[in-house]
């Protein structure tokens, strides 16, 4: 069991209320930072326990934030911990917190699970985390329930909106102009989908060259074409050409070989 999942059985501060098989998939990224003078933000605050559980896991040099829309939570502020009122979908609000907060290294979203609220935190604070640190959005399922927004490939949903960051992802590869390299490009090194839950891992990925190395060991390289050789410079022309228009209007493709 891992140390997060043992705090969280044998609690000895206030509640906590997370999805059980999250605490293996937070040590996976979370190790790393024990014991260092880590920054961590969390959106829900809730009764206050897993800023508890993330300052006792961290120790004590780290520095704890939490957001909630809730103003009582403001009293479970203590030595480490800091709270700021209010919510996730204002933009100046939390325009506002993050001039007050150093760059993060863990964000966690753990609070309304809205589509807006999840889409809105994402667009504001991804920027503020660290180029090496980790952007977590917690429970996904809302993205299929109707009373959040959501629905199965609907528009407007946080899974859609995600989906588009794995596009943005490969944007290096892209033939087509319409997908361009952006700052998501260039500062994320994997997004990690979960049961409920997506990690982005950020960090610069400048070596993506693809590379052969050893020796050769084959006469050539094998072809399943079936086609007299002649022929199959014009036909590969012609299925190139068809392509590049299905392709265009997101048609499957025709098949080469
Ligand atoms: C699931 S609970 C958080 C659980 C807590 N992180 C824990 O692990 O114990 C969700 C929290 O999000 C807060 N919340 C709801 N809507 C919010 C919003 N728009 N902005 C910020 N917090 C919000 C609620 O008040 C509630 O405390």
């Amino acid at each position: 069991m891992s140390d997060l999942e043992k705090y969280f059985r044998n609690n000895p501060g206030r509640l906590i209320h997370k999805c059980t098989h999250y605490f293996d998939i937070y040590e996976q990224y979370f190790a790393k930072y024990r014991g260092k003078q880590v920054v961590i933000l969390e959106i829900g605050v809730y009764h206050g326990g897993s800023l508890q559980m993330w300052k006792n896991y961290f120790g004590d040099e780290a520095r704890i934030y939490g957001i909630d829309i809730n103003p009582e939570c403001k009293k479970f502020e203590e030595e480490g911990i800091k709270i700021f009122t209010g919510s996730q979908s204002d933009k100046l609000f939390l325009k506002n917190v993050l001039s007050q907060v150093p760059p993060i290294d863990v964000l966690i979203d753990d609070g309304g699970h809205t589509m807006k609220q999840q889409i809105t935190a994402f667009k504001e604070i991804f920027d503020q985390v660290k180029a090496d640190g980790i952007y977590i959005c917690e429970d996904l399922h809302t993205s299929y329930w109707l009373k959040y927004g959501g629905g199965y490939k609907r528009k407007g949903t946080f899974i859609e909106f995600s989906k588009n960051i794995i596009d943005q992802l490969n944007a290096h590869y892209s033939e087509q102009g319409v997908l361009k390299v952006d700052s998501l490009t260039k500062s994320i090194k994997g997004l990690h989908y979960y049961n409920g839950m997506l990690v982005i891992e950020k960090g610069e990925v400048n070596n993506f060259q693809i590379e052969k190395t050893g020796i050769p060991a084959l006469a050539s390289e094998h072809s399943e074409s079936k086609l007299p050789k002649v022929l199959y410079a014009p036909a590969y022309i012609v299925v190139y050409t068809l392509n590049s228009v299905l392709r265009f209007f997101r048609l499957p493709v025709i098949m080469w070989k």
